[in-house]
């Protein structure tokens, strides 16, 4: 384990105004975000829409730090032959990898998920560093629900992901720790800080049990909002002060930095809650790590179509560039419209 390169890709994964973007969609989910944009699913579509994403070299360099990617993506090329991994680091910034299996269900445990995928992952991290892989991601859901989660479905994915952690470190990959409390039910902002301070405490528990490097890992937790079929929706504000009590409550400063999922929030409710959240700020550096929240404009207009093209890049550069902006706080409603 080497752990100065660990520390310092792990810092310049939430380097000052820049975020991580999350084009890591299994073969699965990005065939129904296709879908409902009326595109097409096959490897060479997946292959085009990544390269129209990683293409935006000026977006990327200024406001991205690194890209993860999923399997057949890292092993892809562009149309002119180049590797995508190669137009990822040409443009400034860290490949990495999805490495889990995907949340499966929890057997005894109706409702609840175990994400799987740590049998053969020693092999498979040692084949993704050469292929150029510097971070790692693997997430863990956790459904808020009656009478869920239990303790034992927390506990589960905890160790998972601590497991998981270490032999990232190991073979000298970053390892993202992405706990995710769904934001899915009717449940209010309280219930969502409480089961999310469990998770996270359990979490660093478990992580801390595995020898894990707290310096040489990136934190991926989610907001502490309401459910999106709660009654009582939260402000900006509210989130950011609900999210960064249980943060300051969980997350050691040793870690080098956080980087929020945006987990079914809309594109500017990802950037305006990222932006109260830095005006408050934390011992660590606070950004993002979208998928949905930097995506789902530029998808929808790029819609598999070559002569759009240059419109979704825009969205796309013109997102990164918000959430950019919200890193340090300095993100505002007139800037998003002066700017669309
Ligand atoms: P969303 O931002 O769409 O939640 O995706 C982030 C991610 O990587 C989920 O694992």
């Amino acid at each position: 384990m080497d752990r100065d390169q660990l520390v310092n890709v792990a810092r310049a994964m939430v380097a000052p105004g820049k975020g991580i973007l999350a084009a890591d969609e299994s073969t699965p989910t990005i065939t129904r975000r296709f879908a409902a944009s009326g595109i097409e699913t096959s490897a060479e579509t997946r292959r085009d829409y990544r390269e129209m994403l990683f293409r935006s070299q000026e977006a990327i360099s200024a406001n991205i730090s690194g890209v993860i990617l999923f399997d057949e993506t890292i092993r892809q090329t562009a149309t002119d032959g180049t590797p995508l991994v190669k137009l990822i680091e040409e443009a400034g910034a860290i490949p990495g990898i999805k490495v889990d299996d995907g949340a499966k269900p929890l057997a005894g445990f109706p409702g609840e998920a175990i994400t799987e995928g740590l049998d053969g992952l020693r092999e498979r991290l040692r084949e993704y560093f050469i292929l150029g892989a510097r971070f790692a991601k693997w997430r863990a859901t956790i459904d808020i629900g009656e009478n869920i989660p239990t303790a034992y479905a927390v506990e589960a994915n905890a160790h998972a992901l601590a497991r998981y952690a270490a032999l990232c470190q190991e073979a000298d990959i970053v390892p993202i720790v992405e706990p995710e409390v769904l934001m899915d039910g009717s449940h209010d902002i309280e219930r969502s800080m409480e089961v999310t301070e469990f998770v996270l405490k359990t979490v660093f528990m478990r992580l801390y049990e595995a020898r894990v490097l707290l310096e040489g890992m990136v934190l991926k937790p989610n907001m502490a909002v309401p459910g999106k079929k709660c009654a009582r929706q939260a402000s900006p504000e509210q989130v950011a002060s609900a999210t960064l009590r249980v943060l300051r409550n969980c997350a050691p400063a040793a870690v080098p930095g956080i980087a929020f999922l945006s987990g079914g929030q809309s594109e500017v409710e990802a950037t305006a809650n990222l932006n109260a959240i830095n005006r408050l700020g934390g011992p660590w550096p606070l950004t993002f790590s979208y998928g949905r929240a930097l995506q789902n404009t530029p998808l929808k207009l790029w819609a598999g179509k070559f002569e759009n093209l240059r419109a979704a890049q825009a969205a796309f550069a013109h997102r990164a560039h918000m959430n950019a902006l919200a890193t340090q706080g300095r993100w505002s409603n007139e800037q998003e419209k002066a700017a669309a």
